[in-house]
């Protein structure tokens, strides 16, 4: 992808604390055109994740149209993540009530409606449970074409968080994954692999509050919120989770990534929500998601800290 090309995307999301800064990093990289942002039900209840869409675009100063999501996923009960992103989903510093409305549409319809209306393709990027996604493709088929690539946090090749096998995203959705990973449609694929990589250590919040900028002040704090849970599991860091997903479209050189066959596990005993990748070529099926494994750790923070000087610089 060109440095400078623009790239339209949709933001599709549980805010969330790492959702809440991969949308940051997007709206601050000026490259990317929002158009549109749905809410999903993963990190707290649908009601939630889209009462924090709407004060984190309130926040950015995002303008696109916004559309809550599905209350639950597409087969299972929702699952909630409230010991990571606390009771409101996205706990710590207070935001700005909305300054604006909720689209009439569902999350699926207002994806299909951005799709159709976009003269490029556009690209998805799903930092939550692909419940939205899978739905759009179930409705909309014929769709696939008008959209760029799905650009997404879920899974991990090598192990899971919520169960050895198992990561939060894919986990809350399996069914939904399957769908999107079957879809065609090229997927980049940040799992686990590689955004437990991705730590911002306190260090780089310092970095990040020095700058001086409202939203650089509230990033900091959703950060060192972020941070507390992790250090108490052994973490040197917060982890990165959702903006790799952004930050692989926008520095694809800062990554190493490796075109994989993975197949989602529906089923199993000890396995259900686990992104299986075909690592030694045994499937013979030619890989349907490229998968980012590792990251330069220092360039990246350095990338995400010099992001938030988008938001204004030197305030303090
Ligand atoms: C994923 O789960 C959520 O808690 C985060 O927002 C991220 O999308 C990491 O497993
Ligand atoms: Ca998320």
């Amino acid at each position: 992808m060109n440095e400078q090309t623009r790239i339209p995307v949709i933001l599709d999301g549980d805010p969330g604390h790492d959702d809440a800064i991969a949308w940051t990093l997007a709206k601050a990289s000026g490259r990317m055109d929002i158009l549109a942002v749905t809410s999903v039900a993963g990190n707290q209840t649908i009601q939630k994740t889209t009462y924090n869409a709407q004060r984190i675009c309130t926040l950015l100063g995002i303008d696109a149209p916004i559309a809550q999501g599905r209350p639950r996923p597409l087969i299972e009960p929702p699952m909630n993540a409230p010991s990571v992103h606390g009771e409101s989903g996205l706990d710590g510093p207070p935001l700005p009530e909305p300054a604006m409305g909720l689209s009439e549409l569902s999350a699926c319809e207002l994806m299909a409606k951005t799709l159709r209306e976009s003269l490029t393709p556009v690209t998805i990027i799903s930092t939550g449970p692909l419940t939205n996604t899978a739905a759009l493709l179930l409705a909309h088929p014929e769709l696939k074409e008008k959209i760029a690539r799905i650009s997404l946090m879920g899974g991990g090749i090598a192990y899971g968080n919520w169960t050895p096998a198992a990561e939060f995203n894919i986990l809350v959705d399996p069914e939904a994954a399957k769908i999107v990973f079957r879809s065609g449609v090229p997927i980049l694929m940040a799992g686990l692999d590689v955004t437990e990589q991705a730590l911002i250590l306190p260090e780089d919040f310092r970095r990040i509050a020095a700058i001086g900028n409202p939203v650089a002040d509230i990033v900091a704090q959703w950060l060192e919120f972020f941070y507390i849970f992790h250090k108490n599991l052994g973490y040197d860091g917060a982890p990165m989770h959702d903006p790799c997903a952004v930050m692989a479209l926008l520095h694809p050189e800062v990554f190493t990534m490796k075109p994989l066959y993975v197949q989602i596990e529906t089923a199993g005993k000890y396995c259900r929500g686990a992104t299986v990748g075909d690592l030694l070529g045994v499937t013979g099926h030619a890989p349907n998601a490229t998968c980012i494994l590792s990251v330069d750790r220092k360039r990246f923070a350095d990338l995400l800290v010099d992001a938030m000087r988008f938001y204004g610089e030197g305030q303090k």
